[in-house]
Parts: C-alpha cells; structure tokens; sequence
C-alpha cells in the first residue's frame, strides 16, 4: 500500500484529540542506516545506525510534530500558528501551514539562522520576524503572544508535537525488531529527546511487561557553549557553530533530565570542534552530510567511547541525525578553497587528475 504519512501510520497510537484534521506531506519513514565504516573509526565491535531525520520533507525531523500540531489546528479552526525557532521548526511549520492553507508567523534570532531554514520560511509563504535578541527571548515573546490572541503556538511545549515526535521511536523498534541498547541525539529546547523517551516507553511497553530491560539507555548532548542542562541553570548568551541548538533556557528541559535520568544515560557537552569534526568524518566516512547540531549526538558518543564511560562492545546503538547538511551550505563553504578551474581541454584535465 502506498504510504500515507506518520498520524495515518501510527495515529492509533498517538493521543491525538478526534477534531484533529491531518495534514501531511508524507513525512517519517526515513532511512535507518547501518554506519559500518564510522563504527569501525569509533574502535568498533558495535553496530552503529544512523536514523537519518534530514530525509524528512522539509530537511529535520521537526515535520513528525508538525503533521501532528497542525493537524489538531485546523480541525479546531485555527487560522494562524506561530513558532520561535533556530530554524528548522520555522521551514517546518510553514510548510505545513501553507498545506493547510494557514497563516504562520515565525520569529528568529537576528543572524543566527542557516539560510536554507530561512530560504525555507520564505519560500513557504511565512511572515519572518527577526528578533534583536536570542531564540529564548523569541519564545517568551510567542508564549505571551498566544496567551493573548487566538494564534496557535507550534514550538514543542504543544503537546501535539511530542506526540508526532514519538513515532521516530517507533520506526526505529519496527525496523530493528526491539529498542537499541544506546540512542545519542542532540539536545536543544529538549522537545525531542522528551518525545523519543516517551514514543520508547510507549512502543516497548505495547511488546513487553518488562520493559526496563528493553528500553535503551539515552545520550542527549548539548554544545558546550550552550549546554544549560550539563551545567545545572539557563545559560544567558548561548554560543555555538551548531546555532539550531543555540539555546540557553529549554523549554522541556525538566524532563529531558528526567529522561535521561530514567533511562540510565545522561546529558553531555561537546565543543563545535567536535561538533565540525564529526560533521565531516560522518560525510566522509559514509557519504551522510548533516548540519551541525545534527552531529552532536555522534560526536558526544565518540567522546563518551573515546573515554572510556560507555562501553559499546557489542552493543546497539542508534545517533539521530536530525537536519540535513544542505541546511547550512555555509558552514562547509565558508573556509574553502574555490575548486580549480582548468579549460575545457583533455590535456588541461589529465594533467590536474592524474599529477599525483
Ligand atoms: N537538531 C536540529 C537540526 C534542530 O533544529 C533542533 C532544534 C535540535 C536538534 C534540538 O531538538 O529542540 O527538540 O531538543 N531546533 C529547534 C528549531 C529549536 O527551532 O528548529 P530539541
């Protein structure tokens, strides 16, 4: 059967009110790829998979919650949604907003955001409002905003997102017969990390009464400059290469903690150097491109392995790599050198690919 999206899939299991709507461009169902090479660069003797969230229609995993967010506002008569973001939940909501046939209002931190999220909010239609100010400020201001006007909030404290958010927890122990032993994953406002916990203890719960045993153990990872949850209270200025995690204050973060706390993981801090030297290994090594904050998750487990704390010999383990790398072209194009321009001559040609 032709598919038909994640609420069409998996909305029996979602607590979903029966208003709701569906609106979807046939997000979810994204690759599960078995990470040999990278693996084996880590030290090996574990199986590595990498759950390619970039794959999803608009680039990031944020189209599961928005299928679900969106869908509850139409049915309910919503004309107008409106998000804070670093980026992805902006392109995201719009999207899905403009399937609907809705207005949505996005607000951004002033120069902070990759341009393919921003070309993305433009493209689909949505008002883009720069804020002189972080992505916290930004979402204070669209919680007080919705407290006051009939606008329909789609950032991740809506609950409909989390429940969208869960059905990657579900794909992932469809296709791999049982929850892995690990799952690495960046975290920024702390949505996603609340809803694979959740999605995990659903699904395994549906298979099994003892479900501590066969639930997996959770690594979020923050970037050092913007690591709130690691340090113990909300970071002021919040700065990282990986600006879709720029945020100092999250919104779930409670629970984030308490996932992970649950789950017998943690939350740990990278540097962007790690961040950029995972990015490229995980390009190089098996042809993979994300953005940055989507190899955080890897480079905490590299750095988790590398260590010595997380024995991963003969172990499961799923990283998440949650936007695709076309996001934020500039980051890789920035420091480059401009590839060499020979005539179009066969002589011109040989000489430079066959020198050494
Ligand atoms: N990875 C990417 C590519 C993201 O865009 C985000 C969040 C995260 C990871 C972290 O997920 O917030 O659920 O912990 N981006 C949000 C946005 C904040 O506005 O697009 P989280």
């Amino acid at each position: 059967m032709t598919y038909q999206g994640l609420i069409h899939t998996y909305g029996h299991l979602l607590d979903l009110p029966i208003h709701s709507r569906t609106v979807s461009l046939l997000e979810g169902r994204t690759p599960l790829i078995k990470a040999d090479n990278l693996s084996r660069q880590l030290g090996g003797g574990f199986e590595l998979f990498i759950k390619y969230e970039g794959l999803n229609p608009t680039g990031s995993f944020k189209d599961r919650g928005m299928t679900a967010a969106v869908s509850e506002a139409l049915g309910r008569g919503v004309t107008t949604v409106i998000c804070a973001s670093t980026g992805n939940t902006a392109a995201s909501a719009a999207a899905y907003a403009a399937r609907a046939g809705m207005k949505s209002i996005v607000l951004i931190p002033q120069g902070k955001v990759a341009a393919g999220k921003l070309a993305g909010a433009i493209a689909y239609g949505a008002q883009v409002i720069q804020i002189d100010g972080s992505f916290d400020d930004a979402l204070t201001m669209v919680v007080e905003i919705t407290n006051k006007h009939p606008i329909c909030l789609v950032n991740s404290i809506n609950p409909y997102r989390i429940e969208g958010q869960k059905t990657a927890a579900f794909e992932i122990v469809d296709e791999l017969g049982s929850a892995p032993d690990w799952l690495c994953l960046p975290v920024g406002n702390a949505g996603n990390i609340t809803s694979y916990w959740a999605g995990f203890k659903q699904y395994c719960g549906l298979k099994s009464a003892v479900l501590s045993s066969l639930l997996p153990k959770l690594l979020g990872v923050q970037a050092a400059g913007a690591a709130p949850l690691v340090l113990g209270h909300a970071v002021e200025n919040p700065e990282t290469v990986a600006t879709a995690i720029r945020i100092g204050k999250p919104a779930r973060g409670e629970q984030a903690l308490q996932a992970a706390e649950e789950s017998n993981g943690r939350i740990i801090a990278v540097t962007d150097d790690q961040i950029l030297d995972m990015q490229k290994l995980l390009a190089r090594l098996e042809g993979i491109w994300v953005e940055p904050a989507s190899a955080a998750g890897l480079a905490g487990l590299a750095q988790e392995v590398a260590s010595g704390k997380l024995k991963v010999e003969g172990k499961r383990v799923v990283a998440v790599c949650t936007g695709h790398g076309l996001k934020d072209p500039e980051i890789i194009t920035k420091d480059m050198q401009k590839p060499i321009v020979v005539p179009p001559r066969l002589d011109a040609l040989e000489e430079i690919i066959l020198r050494n």
